[in-house]
């Protein structure tokens, strides 16, 4: 059966510094708790050796937000998913919306990318989703399925059994305006669709499908209660271990 995650999404916050001690007091709070989900930061590149070092990743897995979409050689400024594999992180975040928005990320460079985590043994969370304009003209079906068909369903069944996919709706990102349970659960269901026309049943149903957008400790439970949502990519909330902490007990 499918895992249900609580994935963090720290984004471009907190320093070094700061960061170690958020995943050091998260890693401790797990230890007092008995959890009944998979658990994951993905941080910034420079904070995840040490953060390696830090937790226990049987009880709280790390990832990084981004990786290159080339193995190697003359990026300046890229890091490519060897490195991150490297540093002791098993994930990796792909298709994150302000990553396609503001850095031009197309299916055709996620692609490689997805490719190249999975050669890594990286666990892509791979992020779908429409924006606000897409969904008032009822395209947030067609949006999520072509988001979806261009960059993985070039994978093998293998393959894609490898990875988790995360809905996030842009328009609910970062505002405070969370889809509602009844949409995630409608869309979620059609990606699930989406995903046994392709691959199957089984596979589809072993395919976990996380919600983010403003998700929190008042909304996950309500959320997290619909059968084609398996957990949640948490941004703001993921920032401080009372708020993470607030919905990974959701589950
Ligand atoms: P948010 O971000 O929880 O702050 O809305 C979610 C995300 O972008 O992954």
């Amino acid at each position: 059966m499918r895992k249900n995650i609580v994935a963090g999404n720290w984004k471009m916050n907190k320093t070094l510094q700061e960061g170690i001690a958020l995943a050091k007091d998260l890693n401790e709070a797990l230890k007092q708790k008995t959890v009944n989900c998979d658990v994951v930061i993905c941080t910034p590149f420079i904070h995840l050796a040490s953060v390696a070092a830090e937790i226990d990743q049987t009880k709280l897995g790390l990832g990084a937000e981004n990786c290159a979409d080339k193995k190697s050689g003359a990026y300046t400024g890229e890091v490519s998913a060897a490195m991150v594999a490297s540093t002791g992180a098993k994930y990796v975040i792909l298709g994150h919306s302000e990553r396609r928005q503001y850095y031009g990320e197309t299916s055709e460079i996620l692609k490689e990318k997805v490719t190249l985590a999975l050669e890594n043994n990286l666990t892509p969370i791979f992020c779908i989703g429409e924006v606000l304009a897409e969904r008032e003209a009822g395209k947030h079906f067609e949006v999520v399925n072509t988001q979806l068909k261009e960059a993985l369903f070039g994978l093998s069944a293998e393959d894609f059994s490898k990875i988790v996919i995360a809905y996030e709706p842009v328009w609910a990102i970062g505002t405070g305006k969370t889809a509602s349970s009844d949409q995630a659960q409608e869309i979620h269901a059609v990606i699930r669709q989406t995903i046994t026309e392709k691959y199957g049943k089984e596979v589809a149903e072993n395919t976990s499908i996380l919600y983010g957008g403003s998700c929190k400790a008042s909304n996950a439970q309500e959320l997290f209660a619909k059968p084609d949502v398996d957990g949640g990519l948490i941004g703001g909330a993921a920032l401080s271990v009372e708020d993470f902490m607030g919905i990974i007990v959701a589950f």
